[in-house]
C-alpha cells in the first residue's frame, strides 16, 4: 500500500511538473522549474531518498523505475518547452529591434559658413573679377612689415593709434593686413593687384564696434599711371557688389602714414542706420618712400591701397549693432546668417 501511495506521490510531483511547464512562457522560469523539481533537492530528486526505505526488492526496481522515467519525462518536458519558448523569445526580441524601413530618415543637420567666412569669400570673389590676386600673409607678424616697412619712423606716435599684442621685441600679432605689402613688394615686381582677408589684432578697449580680434580685407595695386579716380572707382564698385545699387560712398582726407593722400571710406544706405555714415576703412595712394623703398620707381609707378574692417560689412548689410556678436560663436545668431553669400 505505502508502495502505491509512494508511486502516486511521484506521479503527482510530475504531473504538477508537467503542468507547469506547459505553462511557462519564459526561458527564466523554465530554469527555476529545472531547479525546483529536478535540481539537487528538487521535488523529484527527493524522492529517490524514499528508495532506501522500501524493502521488497521488486517494489524498489519498481519504484526506482517510476522515478527515473518521470524525471526522463519531466527533463524531455523542460528541453522541449525550452526550445519553445527561445524561439519565441527570440522572435519577439528581433521584432521589437526590426528597422522599419519605410520611416523617413532623421535627416543630417547641415553646416553652413559662418557669416565672416561668407562675406570674405563675396570679398574675394568681387575683387578676384576685378584682377586681383589672393594671397596670404602669417598673423603673428614681424614689426618691420606690420610697421616699419609701411613708413612709420622709429616711434613715431602713429603706431601709438594700433594698441599693439607684442609677442617679442620683434614679433606681434599683426594689428593691420597692409602688413602683407613689404612681403609683396619684395618679391614681386608691379604691375600689381593683390587683397587679402585675415584676422587682425589690437590691444584695446573693447565696445559695440571695436574687439581685440577683428577681420580685414587689405588690397593694392601698382602700375602705371595709377591715381585717386582708379581707387574711387574702385571702391565705388566694391560698395555697390556687397550693399546693393543705392549705396553711397564717402571719401574724406585722412593720415595713414604709408599713403599720400590718405582717405577715410565711408558708406551710407537708405536702409540701415537712418542712412548715418559709416567707416568702412582707410585708403590712399601708396607712399613714394614706401616703392622707393622696394627698388619700385615712383616716377613710373604708383599705386593704391585700402583696408576695410571685414565685421563692418555684414554690420551695414544686416543693421548687426554689435559686433562682438561675430566672434561669439551663438549659434542662435549665426543662423541667422546662413548662405547670405551663398550666390551671386
Ligand atoms: C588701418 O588698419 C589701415 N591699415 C587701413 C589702410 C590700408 C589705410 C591701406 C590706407 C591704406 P584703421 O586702423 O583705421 O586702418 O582700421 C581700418 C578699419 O578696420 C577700420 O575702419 C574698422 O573698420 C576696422 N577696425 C579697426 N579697429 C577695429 C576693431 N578694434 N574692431 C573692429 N574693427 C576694427
Amino acid at each position: 500500500m505505502s508502495q502505491s501511495k509512494e508511486m502516486s506521490e511521484v506521479s503527482s510531483i510530475k504531473d504538477a511538473g508537467l503542468r507547469e511547464v506547459g505553462e511557462a512562457a519564459s526561458t527564466a522560469l523554465l530554469k527555476e522549474l529545472h531547479a525546483k523539481y529536478l535540481g539537487k533537492s528538487g521535488l523529484l530528486s527527493l524522492q529517490m531518498r524514499k528508495l532506501g526505505e522500501i524493502r521488497d526488492p521488486d517494489a524498489k526496481r519498481e519504484f526506482g523505475r517510476t522515478l527515473n522515467e518521470s524525471k526522463a519525462e519531466l527533463e524531455t518536458a523542460l528541453a522541449e518547452r525550452m526550445e519553445g519558448v527561445k524561439q519565441g523569445e527570440r522572435l519577439a526580441q528581433f521584432q521589437a529591434e526590426a528597422i522599419d524601413v519605410t520611416m523617413p530618415g532623421r535627416p543630417a543637420k547641415l553646416g553652413f559658413e559662418h557669416i565672416i567666412a561668407q562675406t570674405s569669400n563675396k570679398i574675394k570673389r568681387v575683387m578676384g573679377g576685378l584682377g586681383f590676386e589672393y594671397l596670404e600673409g602669417p598673423e603673428l607678424e614681424e614689426l618691420r612689415y606690420n610697421f616699419s616697412a609701411l613708413n612709420y619712423p622709429p616711434d613715431h606716435p602713429a603706431m601709438d593709434d594700433q594698441d599693439t599684442f607684442y609677442v617679442t621685441d620683434e614679433k606681434l600679432l599683426r594689428t593691420q593686413c597692409t602688413a602683407l605689402q613689404g612681403r609683396v613688394f619684395e618679391s614681386r615686381k608691379p604691375p600689381l593687384r593683390v587683397v587679402t582677408i585675415g584676422k587682425t589684432f589690437r590691444n584695446e578697449a573693447i565696445d559695440r564696434t571695436h574687439n581685440h580680434t577683428f577681420h580685414q580685407v587689405d588690397c593694392f595695386m601698382i602700375d602705371e599711371g595709377v591715381s585717386m579716380a582708379h581707387l574711387k572707382g574702385t571702391l565705388g564698385l566694391f560698395a555697390r557688389a556687397m550693399f546693393g545699387s543705392e549705396v553711397k560712398v564717402r571719401f574724406r582726407p585722412d593720415f595713414f602714414p604709408f599713403v599720400e593722400p590718405g582717405v577715410d571710406y565711408a558708406i551710407s544706405t537708405p536702409r540701415l542706420f537712418n542712412g548715418k555714415w559709416v567707416e568702412l576703412g582707410g585708403a590712399g595712394l601708396i607712399h613714394p618712400n614706401i616703392l622707393e623703398a622696394y627698388g619700385i620707381d615712383s616716377e613710373r609707378y604708383s599705386g593704391f591701397a585700402f583696408g576695410l574692417g571685414v565685421e563692418r560689412i555684414p554690420m551695414m548689410a544686416y543693421g548687426v549693432d554689435d559686433l562682438r556678436h561675430f566672434m561669439e560663436n551663438d549659434l542662435r545668431f549665426l543662423s541667422k546668417f546662413q548662405a547670405e553669400y551663398a550666390v551671386n
